[in-house]
Formats: C-alpha cells, structure tokens, sequence
C-alpha cells in the first residue's frame, strides 16, 4: 500500500468508523487521523483503543480551517456528509446543509498540496436514472450535487474515487428513527413478527453490511490506478424484502411475515412512529425506485462503475443475522 497519512471524515460514524477499524487493523504503520467534532466525547474515545495509529482531530463542516488542518499532509481524505442528522428540526427538507458541508471538504480537499487519493462515500444519482419519476429522494439529490461538484474540479476529479452504498443492514439494528427497519412500533401480532413494507416486497433491491466499506476501502487503496473517475459499487445482497424477513426470521428462530402498505398507509405509518411526510415520501420514493433500477452491480451510468463484489467478499445477511445480538431489538419491537 502506498499512502501513509489518511484523514477519515465521520469517523464515529458508520461508514467512516468502518474503515478507521480497517485501516487500523491491517496497516499499523498508517497514520489514521479520526475526524469528529467531539473528541472527547466516549465514542470518539473509543477509537483510540483501536491502535496508536489512530489520532483524534477536532474538526467540523462548519469550520473551514479545521478541515485545512485536519487535511494537512493526509495523502488520502475519505468524505461523507450527513442528510439525516441534518433534518432533525426540519419540517420540509433541508437539502442545504448537506450541500454545503460537501462542498466545503470539496473545496479543502481540491486546495491540499498533499492529496493523491479523495474518496467520497456517495449515492448513485437515482432522479436522472429513473427519467426523473422518483425525485423526492432528498438525500440522493443532495449527493448528486456533490458528485457533480467535484467532476467539475478536474484536478480533484482525476484522483477521486466515489464509493456507492445501498441500505445498510446495520439500519436493522442502529437507525434512530424507530420507524426505518420497518418493524418499528410494537409490531408483535401473537407469537409473529409483522414487518411493513409499501408494496408486495417481493421485487429485489440492494443491501450492504456497511461494516464491508473498511474491507472495499481497502481494495480501492491496494489498487488506486483502478478506481480513479470510477464509482466502487458495493452491494452485499441483492434480494427481497419478503427474502430479508424470512431469512432473519429463520436465523433468529421466530416466525414473521410483511404487512402490505399503500405509500398513503406508508406514510400514515411511518408519521404515527414520528416521521416527518417529507422523510416517509423519500424512503418510500427509494425503495420503490431501487427495486425499479434492478441489479444495480451492473448499472450503466455516465461514470464507470465497479462491482465491488467481485473484488472482496461481502457479508450476506444470513451471516450477518447470525452475528448480532438482538436481545435489544426484541425488547423493543415486543
Ligand atoms: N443508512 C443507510 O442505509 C445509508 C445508505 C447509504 C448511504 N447513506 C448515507 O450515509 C450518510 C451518513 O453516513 P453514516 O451512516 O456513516 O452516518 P452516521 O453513522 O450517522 O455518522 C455521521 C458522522 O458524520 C459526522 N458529522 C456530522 N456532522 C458533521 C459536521 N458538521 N462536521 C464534521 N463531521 C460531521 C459525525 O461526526 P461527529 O458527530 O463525531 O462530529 C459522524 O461521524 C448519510 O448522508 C446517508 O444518506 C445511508
């Protein structure tokens, strides 16, 4: 491996805490620099154990010369930026934050002397893909912009890989809004689990654990000559939601099935858990439109994508079933 020096925006998030455990675990001579706004707080903390290749740096989308120094000597900046974190006193979408935190690493990034690899952990631009029937998925929109933003810095561009996740598994298990993993409310009808799904859920649609990012980063770092301009697809299963549920029902050992939602019952549902309109809209607008796009590890787009499938071994979700606790879950959904 060639770099030395990386910075890892959202490190005490999901994606960035991916690969800051992967970087630290399989290259200890890296210098891995955590960026969170909140150094002290105990998740930041507890990436220290991971190794002492791993520095915490204070540093946020709102302060520019923070990013500067955080970016100062890094060889490689992994960016995400944060839609959902961003709606939490919002009553329609706010798209503006996100845009603009993107754009200010952007613009860092495209400024550092030091650079060779900018990787952007991003979303496919779905409105342009389905003709534009689904365009109220906001936080696919806003990354759009940003993708566009950095081809439009060819400099940038010329050392930039984007990196497309499709719906963690983790959201199962981790997403605050008790209304995502679709078996949120009390949702035991006797001794059966009863998901909620806005249609049959019997087409296919695409599933990552977002754990996998550390070992895809790794692979776009071994080889950085095959990424570069190109978008990693990484996508660990692509089946049913009908699929999903049976197979986790099997490996916990309950028995589930779907409930059938119209998007108004969706919406309806997804408002009684404390969801705005806006959000209900998107998610149903994504998962429809992901079960419309189909295999998406072979989508033609205007930039070149890899299927990242082929390269590393990603976790299906009976595995992944198999290794969590759901102790918690069970509590919560009885
Ligand atoms: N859930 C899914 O299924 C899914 C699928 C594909 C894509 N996505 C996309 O993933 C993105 C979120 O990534 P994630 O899941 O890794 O998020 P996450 O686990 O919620 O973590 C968010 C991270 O962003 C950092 N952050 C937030 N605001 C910041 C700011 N102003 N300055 C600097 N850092 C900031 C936080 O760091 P500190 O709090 O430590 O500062 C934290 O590490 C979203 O935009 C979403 O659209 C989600």
């Amino acid at each position: 491996m060639q770099y030395k020096t990386f910075a890892i925006i959202g490190a005490t998030g999901q994606q960035g805490g991916a690969i800051v455990r992967h970087l630290a675990k399989s290259y200890p001579d890296a210098r891995i620099r955590a960026l969170t706004r909140s150094p002290d707080k105990p998740n930041a903390r507890a990436l220290l154990s991971l190794g002492p290749n791993v520095s915490l740096v204070q540093a946020s989308f709102s302060d520019r010369q923070s990013l500067v120094e955080a970016f100062a000597d890094a060889e490689v900046v992994f960016l995400v930026t944060d839609y959902w974190n961003t709606q939490n006193s919002a009553i329609s979408p706010n798209l503006n934050t996100e845009i603009t935190d993107g754009m200010t690493a952007i613009e860092v990034a495209a400024r550092s002397k030091s650079l060779r690899h900018f990787v952007f952990g991003t979303l496919l631009d779905f409105a342009p893909l389905s003709d534009m029937k689904w365009r109220n998925m906001y936080h696919f929109n806003t990354k759009a912009v940003l993708n566009h933003y950095i081809r439009a810095k060819p400099d940038l561009w010329a050392k930039t890989t984007l990196v497309f996740s499709p719906i963690y598994y983790e959201n199962y298990l981790t997403f605050d809004q008790k209304f995502y993993p679709m078996l949120g409310g009390p949702r035991k009808v006797g001794d059966e689990y009863v998901a909620w799904y806005p249609d049959g859920g019997t087409s296919n649609l695409s599933y990552l654990s977002i754990e996998d990012l550390g070992k895809v980063f790794g692979a776009i770092i071994e080889q950085p000559q095959n990424y570069f301009q190109k978008m990693a697809v990484a996508i660990g299963e692509f089946f049913s939601a009908q699929d999903l549920i049976k197979q986790w029902a099997d490996v916990v050992g309950v028995k589930a099935k779907i409930e059938t939602l119209s998007s108004e019952e969706f919406t309806d549902r997804v408002g009684r858990l404390g969801g705005l309109e806006f959000m209900a809209l998107e998610i149903y607008e994504q998962m429809r439109c992901l079960e419309e796009l189909g295999d998406l590890r072979t989508i033609q787009t205007e930039i070149q994508t890899i299927d990242m499938s082929q390269v590393v071994e990603l976790t299906s979700w009976r595995q992944w079933v198999a290794a969590q606790d759901w102790t918690e879950f069970f509590h919560f959904v009885s």
